[in-house]
C-alpha cells in the first residue's frame, strides 16, 4: 500500500505531500524543498525522537538517513537494556549503545537513555540467581547499584533524559510485583534515582510507563509517588508517558490535565514511546483515526510548557515491535513498510508547524 496520496490541506501539507516517501522523493518533489519533522520541531522548541533499531541502522540506508534527517532525539530500542549490556555477570557489551551515542553526536541529536530498572529484559544470570536464591537481597541491591552507576557514568554528559525506572506500577495503582519490589521493597525506586543522579548530576531523571496518558489510577499513583519523592529531596525530574495507543480502545481522556498536574510539581514531562496500533488489515478510515491520535498526543505536549520531548517508538512499520507482540495488530507508526508517509506523518508535521 502506498500512503503518500493522502488529502492534506494547507501550504505546508502540500509540501509534505509532494516530498513523498521518507527516503525516496517523488517526481514532483524535486521542485520543493523538503521539510523534515526535525526542522519543524526545532522551530517549536521540541525534541522529536525515535526509538532506534540498531540492526536496521547498520544495514538499511533508507532507515539510517531518515533517522538522521527526521529526528533530533534518539532512544535505543533495546541496546541500553540490562540483558544487552551485561549478558554475563561482569562482562559488558556496550557496542550497540556506544554506536548509537556516536551516531547521535555526529548528527546533533540528543539521546534518551532507556532504561535502568525494569522487570523485563533482565539478564538470565540475574533472574536465575534471584530465583534459585544464590543472589540474596543484600547482594541484589549492590548489583542494582553497580548496574546503574556503571551505565550512567559511561554515558555521563551525553544523555539528556534517563528512564530510571520503567513500568513500576500495576493498572490499579499498586506497585508492580517485580523482583525489585519483592526483594528490595519500595525503597528501590528512591535508591535508583539517587544512584543515577550521583553518576550524572546533569541528566534529567524520569519515571516512565504505559497507560498513563490520561488521568487514571495508574497515572495518579505516579503523581503521588513523584510528589512524595520530590518532597523528600529525591532527584526525580521527569514523568515519561510511553504513549502506546490502539485505535480500538479510544483516545485517552484528559491528557492535558495529566501533564498539567506533573508540571505543577515542577517536573518535566515527555512522550517517550508513541505508536498507535490498529487491528489489521489497514484501511483509510483507520489510518485517518490513527493520525488524529498521534496529533492528539503531540497537541497535548505542545500545549504544555513542561513537555519538550516527543518520541515515537520507531517511525516505520518495517521494523515496528507491534506485530510481534500484539497478534493481528500493526501499522502503528508514521510510515509504511516502504517508508511511504501515512496520514499520521502529515498530521504530526502539520501540528509541529503550528508551533506551541
Ligand atoms: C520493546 C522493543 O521495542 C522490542 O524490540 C523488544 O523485543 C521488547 O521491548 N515498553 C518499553 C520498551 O519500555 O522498552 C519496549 O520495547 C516496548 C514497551
Amino acid at each position: 500500500m502506498k500512503y503518500f496520496r493522502m488529502p492534506f490541506v494547507g501550504l505546508l501539507s502540500a509540501t509534505l505531500l509532494v516530498t513523498g516517501v521518507m527516503g525516496v522523493q517523488t517526481a514532483a518533489a524535486d521542485e520543493v524543498s523538503p521539510v523534515s519533522l526535525r526542522a519543524l520541531a526545532e522551530r517549536a522548541d521540541l525534541r522529536i525522537g525515535t526509538a532506534v533499531d540498531m540492526a536496521a541502522l547498520g544495514e538499511d540506508t533508507t532507515y539510517r538517513r531518515a533517522t538522521g534527517r527526521e529526528f533530533n532525539s534518539v532512544t535505543a530500542e533495546n541496546v541500553m537494556k540490562w540483558e544487552v549490556v551485561e549478558p554475563t555477570r561482569g562482562t559488558y557489551d556496550w557496542s550497540g549503545a556506544d554506536e548509537l551515542v556516536r551516531f547521535a553526536r555526529e548528527r546533533g541529536q540528543v539521546v534518551r537513555g532507556h532504561t535502568l530498572v525494569w522487570h523485563s529484559q533482565l539478564p538470565g544470570w540475574l533472574t536465575a540467581g534471584v530465583q534459585d536464591g544464590s543472589i540474596g537481597a543484600g547482594e541484589l541491591r549492590g548489583i542494582l547499584r553497580k548496574h546503574i552507576t556503571t551505565e550512567v557514568k559511561r554515558y555521563k554528559g551525553r544523555i539528556q533524559q534517563w528512564d530510571v525506572v520503567n513500568e513500576v506500577f500495576e493498572e490499579d495503582g499498586s506497585l508492580r510485583n517485580s523482583i525489585w519490589l519483592q526483594k528490595l521493597g519500595p525503597s528501590y525506586i528512591a535508591d535508583a534515582f539517587r544512584w543515577a543522579h550521583a553518576a550524572d548530576p546533569k541528566a534529567k531523571l524520569f519515571l516512565n510507563d504505559y497507560n498513563v496518558e490520561g488521568v487514571n489510577a495508574k497515572s495518579t499513583a505516579y503523581y503521588e509517588l513523584a510528589k512524595r519523592l520530590r518532597a523528600e529531596g529525591v532527584p526525580v525530574q521527569g514523568f515519561g508517558i510511553q504513549g502506546h495507543l490502539a485505535i480500538q480502545y479510544g483516545f485517552p481522556g484528559d491528557v492535558a490535565g495529566n501533564l498539567a498536574r506533573f508540571e505543577r510539581l515542577g517536573m518535566q514531562t515527555a512522550f517517550t514511546e508513541v505508536d498507535v496500533r490498529m487491528i489489521l488489515p489497514v484501511d483509510e478510515e483507520k489510518l485517518a483515526t490513527q493520525a488524529t491520535y498521534f496529533r492528539g498526543l503531540l497537541d497535548a505536549c505542545l500545549g504544555a510548557r513542561s513537555c519538550r520531548s516527543f518520541t515515537v517508538w520507531g517511525f516505520t512499520d518495517k521494523y515496528s515491535w507491534v506485530p510481534g507482540v500484539f497478534a493481528g495488530q500493526g501499522a502503528a507508526t508514521l510510515t509504511g513498510e516502504d517508508f511511504g508517509r501515512k496520514p499520521a506523518y502529515g498530521a504530526v508535521g502539520e501540528r509541529l508547524a503550528e508551533g506551541r
